[in-house]
């Protein structure tokens, strides 16, 4: 659909922090339920009342722009599945899937919200803009929350495993990683071409060249450990299970959208990664340990690079659609 002005252009991000929020809302409710840990299910319930706020604010903002959503009840019902809940119930660590995945998305929130604030300011639109920054430091505060809830994960997923099992865990985590590394080479490929700014196209490209040197070395740690070639496809087949578009409610095919997905899958990765030292730990494997340990922080230098790019990925959407400066 062709934008017209700053403030169409608003409206629709708005539409999509809407949608956004009614995903997480099916979120919220189902993941108490599959959490395995009452300190993990209470941080999905706290987080489930943000979230209808969040609704509630989006919603409300675009009714006083004149742009009606359908209700919510309707949306709901309209969602082809629970997202991340889903996937993560379909695993066999379903608390370990479930915190990587909640993690991920609180960070596309964030990312949406980021952009959202700044292209409200553009818009001069000051209710929106302070919403946006509301919003923000409560998926930024659940993201903090999820991340401090890393190491009861890997507990309530491995539980008192004996040797054998953790190994057995440890091995499926390195190939998770393995298919993860995967998708993030194809999303950093496709990147450059599609940044709508050099910085960022830059930080594609570099990173580009770190998703394939991670994915090298969990290839190398998944040959000492003796696997064979199919764990990996199964690896691949069950993240394959996993709907990004639905997820994350379109394609990201426009800058800014693209920025807010990458920032997200970073997160993914730097709990996959958090995820994975802690069960090398357990599994008497701190080499493993330590390399996963390292890599996370790499992730999270990525993910901070492409934040502070979000301006200039937001600057690069409106360029294309000639609402900015050229
Ligand atoms: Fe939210
Ligand atoms: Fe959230
Ligand atoms: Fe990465």
């Amino acid at each position: 659909m062709a934008v017209s002005s700053l403030d169409d252009q608003l409206t629709k991000y708005l539409t999509d922090a809407h949608a956004i929020e009614v995903q997480a809302l099916a979120q919220m409710r189902a993941a108490p339920g599959i959490a395995g840990d009452p300190e993990i299910a209470s941080a999905f319930s706290a987080h489930l009342a943000e979230t209808e706020e969040h609704e509630r604010l989006v919603r409300e903002r675009l009714q006083a722009r004149g742009a009606a959503p359908a209700s919510i009840k309707d949306l709901l019902g309209g969602l082809t599945g629970k997202g991340f809940v889903l996937f993560a119930r379909s695993q066999p660590d379903t608390p370990g899937k479930l915190v990587t995945h909640a993690f991920s998305y609180e960070h596309m929130e964030l990312g949406a919200y980021e952009v959202l604030g700044q292209l409200a300011d553009r818009a001069a639109d000051r209710t929106t803009a302070d919403m946006a920054r509301k919003i923000l430091q409560q998926e930024q505060a659940m993201g903090q929350r999820l991340e401090a809830l890393f190491e009861r994960a890997a507990e309530a997923s491995l539980g008192e495993g004996t040797q054998e099992e953790l190994e057995r865990a440890l091995t499926a985590y390195l190939a998770d990683a393995h298919a993860i590394e995967a998708q993030a080479i194809r999303l950093l490929e496709r990147g450059p071409e599609l940044a709508g700014s050099p910085s960022l196209a830059d930080a594609y490209r570099e990173h580009l060249a770190g998703a394939q040197a991670h994915q090298e070395l969990i290839a190398a740690r998944l040959q000492a450990s003796g696997a064979g070639r199919s764990v990996l496809k199964d690896a691949a087949l069950r993240l394959g299970a996993l709907n990004w578009g639905m997820l994350f409610q379109a394609q990201p095919d426009a800058p800014a959208k693209l920025a807010v997905f990458a920032y997200a899958f970073e997160h993914l990765e730097i709990a996959a990664y958090e995820l994975l030292a802690r069960v090398a730990r357990r599994a008497a494997d701190p080499e493993t340990g330590a390399e996963a340990q390292r890599i996370a922080g790499e992730e999270r230098a990525a993910a901070e690079r492409i934040r502070s790019l979000l301006g200039e990925a937001l600057e690069g959407s409106l360029r294309e659609q000639s609402l900015g400066p050229r």
